[in-house]
């Protein structure tokens, strides 16, 4: 049995549920993989909870629940006022665990890969913006680096583009990446205007308070911009062309639904060119997703055209490819 020990990062919607499935099947992935997982640090902004023994995540989940922060966890353990810079180089951890939305985190991601430390990450910026230079680090020392649910939450894309179709060119693919502007455009269809749709994407949870992100396509346009980088070749978010839903109407919504379309946000990624924007597609196409799902198209010179489709969102569905790929890192330890 390999002991790997997990330094977590962020313990909001995706990092609880992280702890939640390390909870209820540590067991199964002990049997599974002879691995052994043990959170030994979970950091919130409020501070760092720190135990070299391994932290009790049930008792780390009731803590956040109940006073929505770890700091107030003092009864039982030290909580440290480290950056997470000092934190990556100070506790003994093999994979650290991204799972914050720390736009500047590409710093300590490449302050741990050069203390030698695996990174898993659900966090886009450091990607969208750093991709070659932390692959880079990652590749010179030969320490895993991965990014499953930062694109299409744990619908494995990123494995399937990085780690098969080895032998593929990929030509293009077309895909819809993010879900608050599908179910937008969905109740537009049904009726509602542009504001509407929005309040009621509020309303329900699906749409942040500051919905800029996603309505504006720049959640869209991070993630367009880590598969060209899978894809074809490093590129930085500023270089992709994006234009979100904003500007759409109800009557060009309806407009479409009466020629058998319908428009969806569709991010198109080849060599060279990345671009988002709000587009028509046939009701029968496979990017005519509706509720949380994502869909992409991909063309390969060998392959001819395969569909990917799948969860696009939600904690439970990153939290596949958070774990899966934890799973990963520690089974290359093992294996040494
Ligand atoms: N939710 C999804 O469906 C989904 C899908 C794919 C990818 N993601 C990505 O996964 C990440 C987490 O998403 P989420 O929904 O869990 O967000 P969230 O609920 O807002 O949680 C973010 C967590 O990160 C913590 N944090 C922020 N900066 C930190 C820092 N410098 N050091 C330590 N902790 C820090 C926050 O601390 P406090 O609790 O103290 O505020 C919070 O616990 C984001 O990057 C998001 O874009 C999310």
């Amino acid at each position: 049995m390999r002991e790997v020990k997990v330094s977590l990062f962020g313990f909001g919607n995706v990092g609880r549920a992280v702890a939640r499935v390390l909870v209820e099947k540590g067991r199964l992935f002990r049997e599974r993989y002879g691995v052994s997982l043990k959170v030994v640090s979970i950091a919130d902004t409020s501070g760092v909870v720190w135990l070299p023994e391994g932290i009790d995540l049930r008792g780390a989940l009731l803590i956040k629940e109940t006073f929505g922060r770890l700091s107030s966890w003092t009864n039982d353990y030290e909580v440290y006022n480290f950056t997470p810079e000092e934190a990556v180089r100070e506790i003994d951890a093999d994979v650290i665990v991204d799972v914050t939305n720390d736009r500047n985190a590409h710093s300590w991601h490449l302050t741990a890969l050069r203390e030698g430390r695996a990174i898993v990450t659900s966090n886009k910026p450091p990607l969208a913006f750093h991709y070659a230079e932390l692959m880079g680090e990652a590749e010179k020392r030969g320490i895993p680096y991965l990014f499953e649910a930062t694109v299409m939450a744990g619908t494995p894309i990123i494995g399937l583009l990085r780690e098969n179709l080895l032998g593929d060119t990929v030509e293009r693919i077309e895909v819809v990446l993010n879900a608050t502007t599908t179910f937008i455009l969905s109740r537009m269809e049904m009726g509602l205007e542009f504001e509407g749709a929005l309040r009621q994407a509020q309303k329900l949870g699906i749409a942040e308070r500051d919905p800029s992100g996603d309505i504006l396509g720049i959640d869209a346009g991070y993630k367009a911009t880590i598969l060209h980088c899978v894809a074809f070749e490093p590129i930085t978010f500023n270089e992709v062309n994006v234009k979100g839903i904003a500007e759409i109407t109800r009557g060009e919504v309806q407009r479409a639904r009466a020629k058998g379309k319908t428009i969806r946000l569709i991010a198109t990624v080849e060599r060279g060119e990345v671009t988002v924007r709000p587009m028509e597609v046939p009701l029968g196409s496979p990017l005519a997703v509706e509720s949380h799902e994502n869909a992409a198209v991909i063309w390969t010179d060998l392959l001819g055209k395969m569909v990917v489709k799948g969860a696009g969102a939600g904690p439970k569905e990153t939290v596949s490819g958070v774990v899966s790929d934890i799973m990963k890192a520690s089974l290359k330890l093992k294996a040494g």
